[in-house]
């Protein structure tokens, strides 16, 4: 039976790298009905709107989207459309895998941690106001619900991959109350894996020894804001953004995306790197229960990467070409 998977192309290089892996997910064997609905640019053009009503729907009726990115003009008055997916359907939980592939020159060699971002709250609620015409206010949200919930996924994630250690990563000492209950929670949840090594650390302090020691990291909890900023620095050390995977999961619902963004800046030049999509897409598979087809996706890619790659790695395949490429190599 063939598996109903939204596919939303996205915006800028979004089409590009989402061609490339659905074209390398549908030659792995795997059999899948793609739904194909469009966000973005073009939705908000047509249809006044950079998030239809029937994009969300096709998400909560299939369960499962793999997602392009998608742009979020700078003060033209919406809410991105990542967050607000991220809140609608309640995806707690961002999941980037950050790994260092052979062949790829990048600052560091052997890394492989998870970043797991709380996804749903933060100074992401986009609660904000002016006050006055000179101050401005942003919220800063931290529940105990929200809390407990991405703590106990990490040490889940960290016993399923069978992973050593959790790192907590706040700034309690100076947000005594938000990041200070964030910490409480996860010291709480802490104590129901003593299987799984825990540890907390300053933000600030995380930064430097990331750029430093990241083979010293195995599964990295935090907020959203400081996930996201640790997550695009992390990528940096493995190779840059076009390797870095990512999943927005919830209760029943996931969806399946890359760190970067839309990449104007060679968006519709066929030259972005299409690895953190399919990346990406290998992580659906995994979730779906696909392990064996994205075990193979994965190796081809492996493979490839050894003496092949996109502009960004300094090789000269276009986005197209390394797609064919890793198709050449599934097996
Ligand atoms: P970006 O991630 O799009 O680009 C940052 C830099 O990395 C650029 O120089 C770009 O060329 C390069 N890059 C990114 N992906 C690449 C790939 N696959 N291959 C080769 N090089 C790659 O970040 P930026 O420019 O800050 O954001 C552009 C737009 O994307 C913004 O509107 C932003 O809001 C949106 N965005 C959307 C996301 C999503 O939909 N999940 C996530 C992050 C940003
Ligand atoms: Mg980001």
């Amino acid at each position: 039976m063939a598996y109903n998977i939204t596919l939303i192309p996205g915006d800028g290089i979004g089409p590009e790298v989402i061609g490339a892996a659905r074209k390398v997910i549908d030659a792995s064997g795997v059999d899948i009905s793609w739904e194909i609905v469009e966000a973005g640019a073009i939705s908000n053009k047509n249809l006044g709107t950079p998030l239809p009503n029937y994009v969300i729907n096709s998400i909560k009726k299939n369960k499962i989207a793999l997602k392009g990115p998608v742009t979020t003009p700078i003060g033209e008055g919406f809410k991105s459309v990542n967050v607000t997916l991220r809140q609608n359907l309640n995806l707690f939980a961002n999941i980037r895998p950050i790994k260092s592939y052979e062949g790829i020159e990048s600052i560091h060699k052997n890394v492989d941690f998870v970043v797991v971002r709380e996804n749903t709250e933060d100074l992401y609620t986009g609660i904000e106001h002016m006050v006055g015409e000179d101050a401005a206010e942003s919220i800063k949200i931290i529940t105990k619900d929200a809390s407990e919930r991405i703590c106990r996924f990490a040490f889940e994630l960290a016993r399923r991959e069978g992973r050593k250690k959790v790192t907590l990563v706040h700034k309690a000492n100076i947000m005594k109350l938000s990041d200070g209950l964030f910490l409480r929670c996860g010291k709480e949840i802490a104590k129901e894996y003593t299987d799984i090594e825990f540890e907390d650390i300053i933000v600030d302090a995380m930064s430097m020894k990331l750029v430093q020691n990241p083979q010293n990291y195995d599964v990295i909890v935090a907020p959203n804001l400081y996930g996201d900023i640790l997550s695009d620095l992390s990528a940096g050390l493995v190779g840059g953004l076009g390797l870095a995977p990512g999943a927005n999961i919830g209760e029943d619902i996931a969806v399946f995306e890359s760190v970067h963004g839309s990449a104007p800046d060679i968006a519709g030049k066929n030259i972005a790197n299409p690895t953190s999509a399919i990346l990406s897409g290998v992580m659906m598979l995994k979730y779906i229960g696909e392990e064996r087809v994205a075990k193979k996706i994965e190796n081809a890619l492996a493979e490839t990467l050894k003496d092949k790659g996109t502009i960004d790695l300094g090789g000269n395949l276009g986005t197209e070409e390394f797609a064919q490429e890793v198709i050449k190599n599934l097996k």
